[in-house]
């Protein structure tokens, strides 16, 4: 960590940067947001320390128990600054229709005025932390670098776990590399001698993407991925539009390789809302009667797919850590995952044990006797019970680097990438869509992914538990119109194809399906290997199935069912297709539609008329 200069004096950048202009960019938002020091971050793990040290001094973090939790701590988040805030994201292109319909959208003039207004001073009193990253093996050809700007240090820390950060970026950066501006501050200057607060934060949020400049400009959030700006701001915003220029996709997948006892392997992308279960599956272990099949994890949130020189798809992992829900993990819903965070892991709005540990919901069967919950209050079950309150906050998340996931895939960091055989897309619907379809071609699937419906969760402000249309699992992260990107993976289908290419196999899955009572009729988590395998013998050509209106779902005896105890009764549960509920959900698409008209592929449209047509029939 090379803390250098009063701003006022220029920023002097340590001998490892040699990009004159990053130097320059530095000293301008120095200038602009008044610093009382600017530290270039060079990633080391005793900078780690350091920062991690401050912050328990002045109160953001808490250090875990040393023993339970080795190197762990517990950050408690101001209570109005909990999740991503959707309905203060803007995406400022030039044009409003490039936006499109489902972005909020400014002129970038307007924009650039207001930002000017917040960003003024916001730093003073602060440390402005220079955070250079890779979104991506370092020097892969996939890869691409950005730089954070951020005055909080409890960015800098998460930011070293979910990215590779530091001095050895600069070595990539060169004199004149390529990398994506991203301006970050909590919105809170310290006046001369002022007491600063554990969680500094702003009532006053904004989250901007200038996609034309490939910039990004956070402001009044302290939280996740309206703080952590290489996540859904570049990785999906930003790199979307990237993607469209340049012939590739950014996504809102989990990459996951999957082994048979034959050693072939395959690897697989699943596109799912926030809060479905992404890392969960990344993270899958085959149940009983799997012996001998083995899942390994690339990433659990994010993808980024390049073709080949061969003609496939090729995905990478930018990210280099996990940014995971903590509510509802364990060692039966996730064991790898929670072996992963059983040291160096940050955790944040979950409730502190008594002895130094953390909890949450779905933790442990019993709460224990006593906590302090995730506003630093006194919580016990008996006062749950009566109030409602949660320990932990149902966003509480947990950071922590990959390399701690015991079943991290072996070419996890390979520049080259993965090659991708099947793309699946996942809403959480407690009706209506069946346990899994293959889409017939390429449209149909991309057909099924634009319509997706999920049920909202905790991940992002606003009410929970409605059912909102999520096309591609994308709809808070893509950085440009809807219906344009449609066109994007169509025409990249076409062109693959055209060039002899074979597509991933595209499948959609509910687990989500409950029955009269609320209650899951899928056990899920490490049963979803049946689905994965029946998609891997599909595209093998050697599993049945039957093909209806929308696809192609199993029937029973098409699932392997060894060591299982799951009735043909609940299978037909979760598979039957309800023709009055698809006639609902048809104008659902008719409205999303409408909705995006504006550049709405041709194509989409004759999908939806030939399903009409038959479920008509
Ligand atoms: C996430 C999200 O944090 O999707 O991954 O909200
Ligand atoms: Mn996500």
């Amino acid at each position: 960590m090379n803390a250098v200069l009063s701003p006022s004096a220029g920023v002097s950048a340590p001998s490892w940067v040699k990009h004159q202009k990053l130097i320059a960019w530095v000293a301008d938002i120095a200038r602009l947001t008044e610093p009382a020091q600017v530290v270039w971050c060079d990633g080391s793990d005793g900078e780690y320390d350091r920062l991690c040290e401050a912050m328990v001094e002045a109160g953001t973090m808490r250090r875990l128990d040393p023993v339970k939790r080795p190197k762990s701590f517990l950050a408690l988040s101001d209570p109005g600054d909990v999740a991503r805030v959707e309905d203060r994201t803007f995406i400022c292109s030039a044009k409003a229709e490039d936006a499109g319909p489902t972005n909020h959208w400014i002129e970038p003039a307007t924009m650039r005025e207001t930002l000017d207004g917040l960003f003024t001073g916001c730093m003073r009193g602060r440390t402005l932390y220079v955070v250079a990253f890779s979104m991506g093996p370092l020097g892969s050809p996939i890869a691409h670098i950005g730089v954070e700007l951020s005055d909080s240090p409890y960015v800098a820390v998460n930011m070293k776990l979910m990215t590779r950060m530091g001095r050895a970026v600069y070595g990539v950066l060169g004199t004149d590399g390529h990398f994506v501006p991203c301006v970050h501050s909590v919105g809170k200057p310290l006046s001369p001698g002022e007491q600063d607060v554990p969680w500094p934060c702003n009532a006053t949020k904004y989250i901007v993407h200038f996609p034309e400049t490939r910039e990004i400009w956070s402001y009044g959030s302290g939280y996740g991925g309206n703080a952590l700006l290489g996540k859904k701001c570049f990785a999906l915003r930003i790199a979307s539009t990237m993607g469209r220029e340049e012939g590739w996709l950014a996504e809102h997948m989990l990459i996951l390789g999957v082994e048979n006892p034959a050693g072939e392997k395959h690897y697989v992308a699943a596109a799912f809302p926030s809060a479905c279960g992404k890392t969960n599956f990344a993270m899958l272990i085959p149940p009983k009667g799997f012996e001998g099949w083995k899942v390994t994890t690339i990433g659990d949130d994010i993808a980024w797919i390049k073709p080949g020189a061969d003609g496939r798809l090729y995905a990478i992992n930018p990210e280099a850590g996990y940014f995971g829900v903590a509510p509802g993990t364990n060692e039966k819903t996730n064991f790898n995952c929670m072996a992963s965070m059983r040291s160096n892991t940050i955790f944040t709005n979950v409730a502190l044990t008594d002895d130094g540990d953390v909890w949450w919901e779905g933790l442990t069967k019993e709460a224990p006797a006593h906590l302090i919950d995730w506003q630093g209050q006194d919580w016990t079950p008996v006062t749950a019970a009566a109030t409602g309150r949660k320990a932990a906050h149902p966003n509480a998340r947990f950071t922590v680097a990959a390399t701690q996931n015991p079943v991290i895939d072996a070419d996890w960091d390979n520049p080259a990438g993965v090659p991708i055989s099947a793309f699946i897309f996942g809403g959480r619907r407690s009706t209506t869509v069946p346990l899994v379809t293959e889409a017939r071609d390429w449209v149909e699937g991309v057909y099924m992914a634009a319509t997706m419906g999920s049920e909202t969760t905790a991940a992002a402000s606003g009410e929970q538990g409605v059912v909102r249309r999520d096309p591609f699992a994308m709809l808070p992260f893509c950085g440009y119109n809807m219906s344009d990107y449609f066109g994007h993976w169509l025409t990249l289908g076409d062109k693959l194809q055209a060039a002899g290419a074979k597509l991933p196999t595209i499948f959609t899955v509910n687990w989500f399906r409950t029955d009269g009572h609320g209650k899951f009729v899928w056990p899920g988590f490490g049963e979803n290997m049946r689905v994965l395998k029946w998609m891997l013998d599909r595209i093998a050509g050697e599993a049945g199935g039957v093909e209806h209106v929308f696809g192609t779902t199993p029937r029973y005896e098409d699932l392997s069912w060894d060591g299982a105890d799951f009735t043909e009764a609940d299978f037909d549960r979760i598979t039957s297709i309800d023709a009055s509920a698809w006639k609902s959900e048809i104008a659902l698409h008719t409205e999303l539609f409408t909705r995006l008209q504006h550049h709405l592929p041709e194509a989409l449209g004759r999908v939806k008329q030939r399903w009409s047509e038959r479920l008509a029939a």
